[in-house]
C-alpha cells in the first residue's frame, strides 16, 4: 500500500450491519475530519481531474458533494450536482435507475452540461455502479463528453466496473482504494 492509501484507509470505519444485516459500512466521517487525510484525498482526485482534461466535475448526491465540490475548487474548474429527483428549481434531464429493491431517479439542470464539457464524475463509492452509470447516461444526454469516473473506494465484489463499461466507453474508472 501506498503512503495515501494507508492514510485514507486508516480514516474509514467499517460498521457492520449496517444499514441492515450482513452489510459492512464504509463510514467516511472520519476522513472528512481530519484535514490530512479529506486534503490528500482532494488533492488526489483533482490531479485525476487535471490529468483527463476535465473541464466540470459532476458530484453525485449527496456524499459525492463533500469530495466533489473541494475537488472542483483545487482542479479550478467548475461543479456541477447532480441531485436526487425533484430538487432543481430550472429544467431538467432526468435518469431513473435499478436500485436492488425498486429504482431511484436522479437529475442535472439541463443548462449546466453541453458540448464544450469534459466530465469527470466524482463520488465516494463505487459499489454496484447503478448511480455512477445513470450520471454517465445523463452526461453524454447532456451532449458532453465523459472524462471518467474518480471514487475514493470501488467495493470490487459487486461488480460496478464491469456494469459500468459500456457506458464509460473507454473512458477510466478511477479507485483511489479497491476493498
Ligand atoms: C451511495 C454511495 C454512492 C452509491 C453507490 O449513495 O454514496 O453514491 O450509493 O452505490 P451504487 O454503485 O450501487 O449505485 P446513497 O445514495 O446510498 O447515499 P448518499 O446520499 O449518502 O450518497
Ligand atoms: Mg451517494
Amino acid at each position: 500500500m501506498t503512503g495515501i492509501e494507508e492514510l485514507l484507509t486508516s480514516r474509514i470505519r467499517d460498521v457492520a450491519d449496517y444499514p441492515e444485516p450482513g452489510v459492512m459500512f464504509k463510514d467516511i466521517t472520519p476522513l472528512l475530519a481530519d484535514p490530512a487525510a479529506f486534503g490528500a484525498l482532494t488533492g488526489a482526485l483533482a490531479e485525476i481531474a487535471v490529468r483527463n482534461g476535465a473541464t466540470k466535475i459532476v458530484g453525485l448526491e449527496a456524499r459525492g458533494f463533500i469530495l466533489g465540490a473541494p475537488v472542483a475548487v483545487h482542479a479550478g474548474i467548475g461543479f456541477i450536482p447532480v441531485r436526487k429527483a425533484g430538487k432543481l428549481p430550472g429544467a431538467t434531464l432526468s435518469q431513473a435507475y435499478d436500485l436492488e429493491y425498486g429504482s431511484a431517479e436522479i437529475e442535472v439542470h439541463a443548462e449546466d452540461l453541453g458540448a464544450a464539457d469534459r466530465v469527470l464524475v466524482v463520488d465516494d463509492v463505487l459499489a454496484t455502479g447503478g448511480t455512477a452509470e445513470a450520471s454517465l447516461q445523463l452526461i453524454r444526454r447532456a451532449g458532453a463528453e465523459v472524462a471518467g469516473v474518480a471514487v475514493l473506494m470501488e467495493l470490487g465484489f459487486l461488480g460496478g466496473r464491469g456494469r459500468l463499461e459500456p457506458a464509460l466507453a473507454g473512458a477510466p474508472l478511477e479507485a483511489l482504494l479497491t476493498v
